[in-house]
């Protein structure tokens, strides 16, 4: 029997920190490329984007590290298969965008020929040459997996209502 009923410390913590960053860099996203381009916060807006970005890629590499060497609890052995497999595929593909996202957004920035800043301490070195084809179509990647993660994170939080509404089950606690 599996008497695991947490995550582990380090994977709340994280889970967490991450959810209130995709949150706010969603929005952040859209809001920042509203505004004109005459507007002198605009800049800003994309460092500070780009910079908690590189924090998101960093924390979900760990993320998916700790996950792989820590114990973890198991799903509900009374799950029905459906809903196995929509947990189970919803956490895959949350894993995948957590990556991909900050990956598309990194090398969009590089190959449009602009170096990845880090808030206002240094800047990364540019990696690859410039490409503006790779880079525009790197940006309408970016802008289709905002809306993927964000379709995810729906299902993610209707399957955790689902459980606690039908069958009693608050999962919550086991992330808190
Ligand atoms: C979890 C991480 C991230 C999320 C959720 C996110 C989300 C978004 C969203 C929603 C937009 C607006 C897209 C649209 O207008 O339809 C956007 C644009 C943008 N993002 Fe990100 N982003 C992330 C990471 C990054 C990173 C790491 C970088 C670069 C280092 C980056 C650079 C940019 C840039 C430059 C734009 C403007 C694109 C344009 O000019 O059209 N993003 N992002
Ligand atoms: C952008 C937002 C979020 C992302 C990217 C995200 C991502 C994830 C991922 C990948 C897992 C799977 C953990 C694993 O087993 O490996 C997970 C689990 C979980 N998340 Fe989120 N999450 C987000 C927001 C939220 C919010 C707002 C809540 C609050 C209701 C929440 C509650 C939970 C709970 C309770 C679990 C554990 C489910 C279980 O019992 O196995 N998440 N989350």
């Amino acid at each position: 029997m599996n008497l695991i009923e947490k995550y582990p410390l380090p994977m709340r913590v994280i889970h967490w920190l991450l959810a209130g960053l995709v949150f706010g860099m969603l929005f952040l996203g859209w809001y920042m490329n509203d505004l004109d381009d005459a507007n002198p916060a605009k800049l800003g807006f994309f460092t500070l984007h780009q910079s908690l970005g590189v924090c998101v890629f960093v924390l979900a590499i760990t993320r998916i590290f700790v996950k792989f060497r820590a114990a973890h609890p198991p799903l509900p052995s009374d799950l029905s298969m459906w809903d196995r497999r929509m947990a189970q595929g919803t956490h895959f593909f949350l894993y995948l965008i957590l990556v991909l996202m900050p990956l598309t957004g990194i090398l969009m920035t590089v190959l449009s020929g602009y170096s990845v800043p880090f808030f206002n301490f240094f800047e990364f070195p540019r990696f690859l040459n410039e490409n503006q084809g790779a880079g525009k179509l790197l940006t309408r990647a970016h802008e289709f997996l905002a809306y993927a993660i964000a379709t995810l994170v729906v299902l993610h939080l209707g399957g955790i209502l689902k459980e606690f509404v039908l069958h009693k089950r608050n999962l919550l606690k086991r992330m808190i």
